[in-house]
Formats: structure tokens, sequence, C-alpha cells
């Protein structure tokens, strides 16, 4: 019998849908896993007809439980500081040239979380569960949830998480602004593919350039994010996108953007 493939692709229009494919283990990251991963996005990155990606888990358990903690056990810190220094899916997600949708399904905990974190857009089904629980493991979360979660929640209800390891639910996720919705289970994944068709109907030169502006302004000094923003709105000045959407709004009609 041949293995299941752990990471699946699946093209909706313009929409690539990632499933990560480990039910019976709530979809846990492991090597092979990352590998494949990271595989699956190079592939869409290539592929222009792409113009958006939805992330989710496979099953109606788990959106990714973790890390695979199996893979913990007698790793030395030499080994780990190796495994450490592997491209990351954490940096390919947030600085992949398309956006990028978390569909949270279940539980989204550790490394899942903090994938989920590394994401542009996040919404969750009702019964998804997020959190952080590194500390029970005696382990901190290092695959940036230190960094990225209080710069997406702030620093108190981090702190909370990260200190606590407890579970918050997905209406206190959206309360805390971790997603940007909640929706039934059942039209989670259709309601994500909505959000990234909307973006699909864009300009992707805008898209890109608004995905990277807006990123630095988490890492920049407001007066080299705002250059950085004038550059970026500058270079939407020189492509065709930005000649068709003006003159489209001028002539009344639709758009229709073709990425140059
Ligand atoms: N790494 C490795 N295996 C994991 C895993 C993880 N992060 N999360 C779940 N699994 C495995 C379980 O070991 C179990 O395997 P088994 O059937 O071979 O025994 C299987 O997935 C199902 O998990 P189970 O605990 O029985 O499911 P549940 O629905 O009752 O609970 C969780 C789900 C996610 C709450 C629970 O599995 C859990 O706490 N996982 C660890 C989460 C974590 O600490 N993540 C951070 C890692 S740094």
């Amino acid at each position: 019998m041949t293995e299941p493939e752990v990471v699946l692709l699946e093209q909706r229009g313009r929409v690539a849908v990632v499933t990560m494919n480990r039910p019976e283990k709530r979809n846990a990251l492991d090597g092979p896993m990352r590998c494949a991963f990271l595989g699956v996005m190079d592939r869409i990155r290539r592929d222009t007809s792409t113009r958006a990606v939805v992330i989710t888990g496979a099953g109606d358990k788990a959106f990714i439980a973790g890390a695979d903690i199996s893979e913990f056990e007698g790793r030395s810190p030499v080994d780990q500081y190796r495994v450490m220094r592997l491209p990351t899916v954490f940096d390919a997600i947030e600085k992949f040239p398309k956006p990028v949708i978390a569909a949270v399904n279940g539980f989204c905990l550790g490394g899942g979380m903090e994938l989920a974190l590394a994401c542009d857009i996040r919404i969750a089904s009702s019964n998804a569960k997020f959190g952080q629980p590194e500390v029970n493991l005696g382990i901190i979360p290092g695959g940036g949830g230190t960094q990225r979660l209080p710069r997406i929640i702030g620093l108190g209800h981090a702190l909370r998480m990260i200190l606590t390891g407890d579970m918050i639910t997905a209406e206190d996720a959206l309360r805390l602004g971790l997603v940007a919705e909640v929706v039934p289970a059942e039209v989670m994944l259709d309601r994500a593919v909505a959000i990234g068709e909307l973006i699909a109907s864009k300009s992707p030169v805008a898209v890109a350039a608004a995905k990277e502006a807006t990123r630095a302004s988490m890492s920049l000094p407001l007066d080299e994010g705002l250059r950085l923003e004038t550059a970026l709105f500058q270079l939407c000045f020189s492509s065709e996108d930005k000649a068709e959407g003006v003159r489209a709004f001028l002539e009344k009609r639709a758009a229709n953007f073709t990425g140059r």
C-alpha cells in the first residue's frame, strides 16, 4: 500500500487549497510534512494562475496540533540547532509573494498556531481551539510565537497564553483579534476560498506590494516603513494593472487585472 500524501494541493479557481494531511496525528508537523509543505508552496509560487493560498487541516479535529512531539525525544541540542537552521514553514508563509489564509478547523496549537500566525488572514470554525502549550513540555514556542503573537494580540494576552499554555476558544480568538472571522465548520473552507477569490480579483502587483508594505510595519521604524510604502506605491504606478484599474473605474466597468 502506498503512503498517503502528507500535504495535499487542490486548485479551486485561482485559489490553491493546501491541506495538512495526517489527521490520525492531529496533523502534527513532522520533518516530512514540513518538507512536503515547502515543496508545495514552491509550486504555488511559480504558478502564475494562482493568486491566493488557503491552508487547512485534514479531518474535523485539528488544523495542526503543533510540532510532532515524538521527534523531540532523544534529539540532541546540535540536532535541534540543525533542524532550526533549515528553511522554515513560518518564513515561507510570511515572505510568500501571494496572500496566505489560514482556515483553522479544530486544534491549532504550538507550531500550528505559529504557522497560523505567519499567515496573512486567519479565519476559524466555531470549534477551533488555539494555544501555545509549549510550557507543558518544558520548552517555549520556537516558530515565532513569542514574537508574532504579541504583535497580533498585544503583550498581555500573548503572555497569558504563552505562560499558562491554556487554550482559548474561537470566540475568544475573535475578540482578541487573532482571527478575522468565526464561521460554522461546514462552511469554513468555502468562506476561506471566497476570501481568496475576492483577493484574486484584485491586481496581483498591488496585492503583493500591499502585503510587503503592511508586513514591514511589524519590523520597521515608521519613517523607514513610510519610505517603503512610497517606493512600492510608485512601483504600482509602473504596472499595466494600475493603468487598467484606473481606466476601468473611469469607464465604469470591472477591471481585468493581469499581474503585469
Ligand atoms: N505530536 C505528535 N503526536 C501528536 C501530537 C503532536 N503535537 N498531537 C497529537 N498527536 C497524536 C497523539 O499522540 C495520538 O497518537 P496515537 O493515536 O498514536 O496515540 C493522536 O495524535 C491523537 O491524539 P489524541 O491526544 O488521542 O487526540 P485528542 O483529540 O484527544 O487530543 C490534542 C488532541 C491536540 C488536544 C492532544 O493530542 C494534544 O494535546 N496534543 C499535543 C499538543 C501540543 O502540545 N502541541 C505543541 C507541540 S510543541
